[in-house]
């Protein structure tokens, strides 16, 4: 078993069983109810002008379904779209080998756009804004700016740190959608889809047990059903009731809330070895050897939602739900946390 498999079930990069699992149309999606229904006014709009569509920022933490949107917006445009990422996007030649080849109306996906470096962030506003790019082409004293003339396009950014996009880059987008956690009951719906799509019969309560466990993520839930479809195949006869997905899910470590090892070495070393809190991110991550960007991003946040811990200034604190987790009573009987 990893010891980072929360981390692998939510970063884990698309496999042909995540794609073929993608809902490919709105009415497919499940869940997200507000950010639908903004997103399904503004397609209907640009379409109903024969306009294209504004630009979109999807945030919120991995898994969720940004990705997926992205290209449930492109269907229901009927426009195209080209995929890149942050990291990917090296000079500002790249940018523009991007852009050129864009038709009217397309969409430019950038994922992780907080990775994107400052200069190339600098050539995005005025293509954005003003569909144009500035860019210097030869060197010394040969080294003149050309303007291209872009076609309007949509740009769709996908982040997992909100926090890291600078406010100018934020205020070009037209919409902003944040993403939260799904509820068991979506959960559920989804597992249902999918199992139903991978060809394995699952009742409903086997798939709210996956549901229950799933960190309120898409792709974990996914993940998590393609294992229990392996042991039910191999130990119970290909059915997935909540017997069988209740002994699937403990061989793998993961508990009736969903925290897994990783999880549950980060509250141990937050309550035993720094008291409590107030800790730093870093110390944290270093004394349960995992990576903090990664504490941050995949565990902390679900964490957090789940009332298991708290992030203040001065750093981390654990709260009274993770000494309950951990079978310990919280330091003072009155609630209150030390700060
Ligand atoms: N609302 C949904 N309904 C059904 N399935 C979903 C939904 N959202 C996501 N999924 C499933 O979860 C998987 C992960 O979604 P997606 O790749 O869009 O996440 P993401 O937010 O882009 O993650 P990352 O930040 O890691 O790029 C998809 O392959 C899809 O099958
Ligand atoms: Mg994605």
């Amino acid at each position: 078993m990893s010891d980072h498999f929360s981390k692998d079930i939510a970063e884990a990069p698309d496999t042909p069983f995540d794609i073929s699992l993608r809902p490919p149309a709105f009415s497919e999606f499940e869940g997200q109810d507000k950010v639908r229904q903004q997103l399904l006014v503004m397609v209907e709009a640009a379409k109903q002008r024969g306009d294209v569509l504004e630009h979109v920022l999807l945030s919120g933490p991995p898994g969720l379904g940004k990705t997926t949107l992205a290209h449930i917006l492109a269907t229901a445009m009927s426009v195209g779209i080209k995929c890149t990422s942050g990291p990917t996007i090296e000079k500002a030649g790249d940018l523009a080998g991007l852009l050129t080849t864009l038709e009217r109306g397309d969409i430019l996906f950038i994922d992780e756009i907080h990775a994107l470096s400052r200069v190339i962030e600098e050539y995005l506003y005025p293509a954005m804004e003003d569909y144009k790019l500035d860019i210097i082409i030869d060197q010394g004293p040969n080294a003149r700016s050309v303007r291209l003339n872009l076609p309007k396009f949509t740009l769709i950014a996908a982040t997992t740190r909100s926090g890291m996009i600078t406010a100018p880059l934020r205020s070009r987008f037209g919409m902003t959608c944040r993403l939260d956690y799904y509820t068991a009951e979506e959960l559920q719906k989804i597992v249902l889809r999918s199992a139903a799509l991978i060809g394995v019969e699952t009742d409903g309560a086997g798939a709210l047990e996956i549901a229950g466990r799933s960190r309120g993520t898409p792709r974990v839930a996914n993940n998590l059903l393609r294992w229990v479809r392996d042991y039910a195949q191999v130990r119970a006869d290909n059915r997935i009731t909540r017997d069988v997905a209740d002994a699937a899910l403990t061989m793998r470590d993961i508990d009736r809330d969903g925290l897994d090892e990783m999880d549950k070495r980060l509250l141990e070393a937050l309550v035993q070895k720094f008291g409590g809190g107030p800790v730093g991110i870093s110390s944290l991550a270093v004394s349960i050897g995992e990576d903090a960007g990664t504490l941050e991003d995949v565990n902390e946040p679900y964490l957090i939602m789940q009332g298991y811990l708290k992030r203040t200034p001065q750093g981390r604190v654990a709260m009274p739900a993770a000494y309950k987790k951990l079978g310990l009573t919280t330091p003072r009987a009155d609630g209150e946390l030390p700060l």
